[in-house]
């Protein structure tokens, strides 16, 4: 499957399933490595992140515990600018160990916005793990401690991500065409 239609648009394959998941064995024997003796404590962000949080928790040897949180600042193809946060954290996450997963980082404001949020907590430490970061986009300054793959600023569906709600059952990442 090379080119797909989504809504109205056309998108193009940009990484292949076997592609994703080697690039998150990758990752995760780096998370085993990093926090090995520890128990980290995934959060991952809604709706985006379910695909990539199921895979890469899947590769853990060590001990682990994931939640999910919803946030949202995009409609369409442009990021509204306001974070809502819909589902909120149930789960004291003081003195733990946080690793949040997101899907994609792009102007990198929802994350930005998020963090002071669960920094006032006192986690014991909190790290990144994004499957895809369009670098030339982000212009809130973040760390990201694990990246899949830094991608060209232009919009992608599939493995998640979606476009207007479409695109998410994919298991490719496609890019839109042109
Ligand atoms: P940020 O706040 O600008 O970093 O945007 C992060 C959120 O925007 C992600 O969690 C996605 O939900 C959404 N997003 C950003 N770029 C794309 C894209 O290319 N395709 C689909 N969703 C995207």
């Amino acid at each position: 499957m090379g080119a797909i239609k989504v809504h109205d648009k056309s998108f193009d394959i940009y990484l292949s399933e076997a592609t994703i998941q080697e690039r998150i064995g990758e990752l995760a024997a780096s998370i085993n490595r990093d926090y090995a003796g520890k128990r980290p404590f995934f959060i991952a962000v809604l709706n985006g992140s379910f695909m990539f949080a199921s895979d890469l928790f899947k590769q853990l040897t060590i001990d682990a515990e994931i939640c999910f949180i919803k946030l949202a600042s995009y409609k369409g193809m442009k990021s509204s600018g306001n974070v809502v946060t819909s589902i909120g954290l149930d789960d004291d996450i003081f003195g733990k160990d946080v690793i949040i997963v997101e899907d994609i980082v792009d102007t990198g404001k929802t994350l930005h916005d998020f963090l002071p949020k669960l920094e006032h907590q006192q986690p014991a430490s909190m790290r990144i793990a994004t499957l895809l970061h369009k670098s030339e986009a982000t212009t809130y300054p973040l760390t990201l401690d694990y990246v899949g793959f830094d991608i060209p600023n232009k919009f992608v569906v599939g493995y998640g991500l979606d476009y207007d709600g479409l695109g998410r059952n994919l298991k490719e990442i496609y890019q839109l065409a042109g």
